[in-house]
C-alpha cells in the first residue's frame, strides 16, 4: 500500500499547492491512501469546513489537526459532521469531534489514523501515549486495522522519537507535525514503524515558519507585538513523507522524503517509478 502524509498546510501558499500538486501526485504515485495536516489552512489559524472539503477534493483522505484545530470557530460545530477531520485524540472528554477513525484506502485496506497532540512545551491536555495505545488496542494493526497511521503533532523532537519507539512494531508508520521544518531522520524504526520526526510544513519557506517574516522577527528584536500574524504568500514547498506499507503485515517497507515546489531543495521518492 502507498501512503503520502503531508505536513501543516500553512495559508493560501500551502493551499494552493496541494490542490496544484496532489491529484497528480495520487494518479503518478497511484497513492492508496493520503492524510494532510490542515491545521493552518485557514489564514495560518485553524481549517473551515470549506477549505476542509477543498483538501479531501484535492485526494487527501483524512485531514488531521493539532493546537490550532479551533481557531476557526466553525470547527467545534462542522468537525461532528465531518469524520474525515480529525483533532488531537488526547482533548477531555467531551471535546467535539473525534481523534481517530477506521478509514477505507483507494486499495481496500482498512486505515486506522489517530492523531495526538504533545505536551511539552505545549497547552498540556491528557497523557497522548496513554490516548493513542488506547486506540491501537480498540483496533490493532493485523487484525482489526491493515495500516495505522499517527500525527503526533508535538513541539520536541524528543516527545516525538519517544512515541514512534512507544508505538514502533504496533503501528504503520508515526510522523510528527506541527514545528513546520522537515527533519532528515525519516526511517524505519527496528520493529517494522516508519517514522519522521517532523515532515515539515506545506508552505511558503521563505518565512518564519510559514509566516511573513516581519512580525514574528519584530517580536523577537522589540518583544512588542506591532501587527498581526499573516501567512507568507510565496511560492510554497509541499512537504511531507511517502511510504510502502507491506499489505500483509502493515509494517513500513520503504520511507523517503517529499519536497516538492517552492524554496526546498527538492525530494522525491524514488521506490515509486514516475509513469
Ligand atoms: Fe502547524
Ligand atoms: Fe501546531
Amino acid at each position: 500500500m502507498r501512503l503520502l502524509f503531508l505536513g501543516d498546510v500553512v495559508g493560501r501558499a500551502g493551499r494552493t499547492a496541494v490542490t496544484n500538486r496532489l491529484p497528480d501526485l495520487v494518479e503518478r504515485w497511484s497513492l492508496d491512501f493520503v492524510v494532510v495536516n490542515g491545521e493552518n489552512a485557514a489564514g495560518g489559524f485553524g481549517i473551515t469546513e470549506e477549505i476542509t472539503q477543498e483538501l479531501l477534493d484535492a485526494g487527501a483522505d483524512v485531514v488531521t489537526t493539532g493546537n490550532h484545530v479551533w481557531d476557526q470557530r466553525e470547527a467545534l460545530v462542522f468537525i461532528e459532521r465531518q469524520p474525515r477531520l480529525l483533532r488531537p485524540v488526547n482533548y477531555p472528554r467531551g471535546t467535539p469531534g473525534r481523534g481517530a477513525n477506521l478509514f477505507i484506502g483507494r486499495n481496500g485496506a482498512r486505515v486506522l489514523v489517530i492523531n495526538a497532540m504533545g505536551r511539552v512545551f505545549m497547552d498540556s491536555l491528557d497523557d497522548p501515549f496513554a490516548g493513542v495505545a488506547a486506540e491501537v488496542a480498540a483496533c490493532p494493526l493485523g487484525e482489526q486495522a491493515d495500516a495505522v497511521i499517527v500525527d503526533f503533532h508535538a513541539e520536541t523532537t524528543s516527545e516525538k522519537q519517544a512515541m514512534g519507539h512507544f508505538l514502533d512494531g504496533r503501528v504503520s508508520l508515526v510522523v510528527g507535525t506541527h514545528t513546520h521544518t522537515p527533519t532528515a531522520d525519516h526511517r524505519i524504526l527496528p520493529e517494522g514503524t516508519g517514522f519522521m520526526t517532523d515532515v515539515g510544513m506545506c508552505g511558503d519557506y521563505d518565512s518564519v515558519i510559514g509566516m511573513e517574516k516581519d512580525e514574528p522577527l519584530g517580536r523577537f528584536l522589540r518583544k512588542i507585538p506591532s501587527g498581526r500574524f499573516a501567512p507568507a504568500l510565496g511560492d510554497a514547498t509541499l512537504s511531507g513523507v511517502a511510504v510502502e506499507i507491506d499489505d500483509r503485515t502493515g509494517k513500513a517497507t520503504k520511507i523517503g522524503p517529499v519536497r516538492l515546489g517552492g524554496a526546498l531543495s527538492q525530494a522525491e521518492p524514488a521506490f515509486w517509478d514516475a509513469a
